[in-house]
């Protein structure tokens, strides 16, 4: 398991989120349609790194190229982004099954388990707008994770506090860690642009600034389980187990499908 310290290497440089989150909007695809209308398909006309698309670009004195994606690092992108939204749906699921059972047993949670659900729905909404902006497939497994998201949720609350607290442990230890991979992988692509002499497309900027700030918010979640006692659950580490290796199969699942 990597360390908390470990992933929080990269530090946040920008936010950039919506005034309002769209909970479940990219369910609703006329409204999108008029929100994100203009934006155009990565399938024909990728955002990241079109050297030809300049007409949005700042006037600059000296601009650097534009850094090119290949087709595999757009693939990439759209796996990631695929991922990320349902992540962030089944994570606004957890803490909404769970939240009742919580907050009846132990009211002085209740700040807590809303802080946390605010913040998954603001991810989930900024998912569910990148993808309608780049037109990326949402998993085929939607409604298969929105079903076992609240199974968890629900259930781990009913084994107790210390259970829904362990399942936060477990899911953000693993979407911590996917986030902070994504970070590399971007960052990995800033430095050989920058060894060309080239700089990143400003939308990728941005986006991997999104990453850094969302992974930090999943790694704040860990921390604040395991202030609330995730350790004591009971059967603890099969508890965790599971659920870190059901998070990392519907990841590579929702990669794919
Ligand atoms: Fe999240
Ligand atoms: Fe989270």
């Amino acid at each position: 398991m990597k360390s908390v310290s470990a992933l929080r290497k990269c530090s946040l440089t920008h936010s950039s989120w919506p005034t309002s989150p769209l909970v479940f909007d990219f369910l609703a695809p006329s409204h999108l349609r008029q929100n994100y209308r203009g934006y155009k398909s990565t399938t024909q006309t990728p955002f990241w790194g079109l050297s030809s698309d300049t007409s949005s670009e700042p006037i600059s004195n000296t601009p650097k190229p534009k850094y090119v994606l290949s087709p595999k690092q757009r693939e990439y992108l759209d796996s990631a982004l695929r991922v990320n939204q349902a992540g962030e749906l089944a994570a606004t699921l957890i803490y909404q099954a769970q939240t009742p059972q919580v907050v009846r047993s132990h009211p002085h949670l209740r700040p807590l388990m809303k802080h946390m659900y605010d913040q998954e729905a603001v991810h989930f909404s900024v998912f569910n707008q990148m993808i309608a902006k780049h037109q990326v497939r949402p998993t085929a497994m939607y409604p298969v994770w929105q079903v076992a998201a609240t199974v968890l949720g629900w259930s781990t609350a009913a084994m107790g506090r210390e259970a829904a607290m362990a399942c936060t442990e477990a899911v953000e230890t693993e979407i911590g860690s996917h986030y902070n991979d994504q970070v590399r992988e971007i960052l990995s692509w800033q430095a050989e642009a920058e060894s060309r002499g080239e700089e990143l497309d400003d939308e990728l900027k941005d986006m991997l600034a999104t990453f850094r700030k969302i992974r930090d918010e999943e790694l704040e979640h860990l921390d604040h389980a395991v202030e609330n006692d995730a350790k004591e659950a009971r059967p603890y580490d099969p508890l965790v187990n599971v659920i870190r290796l059901g998070c990392r199969a519907a990841i590579r699942i929702s990669e794919k499908v």
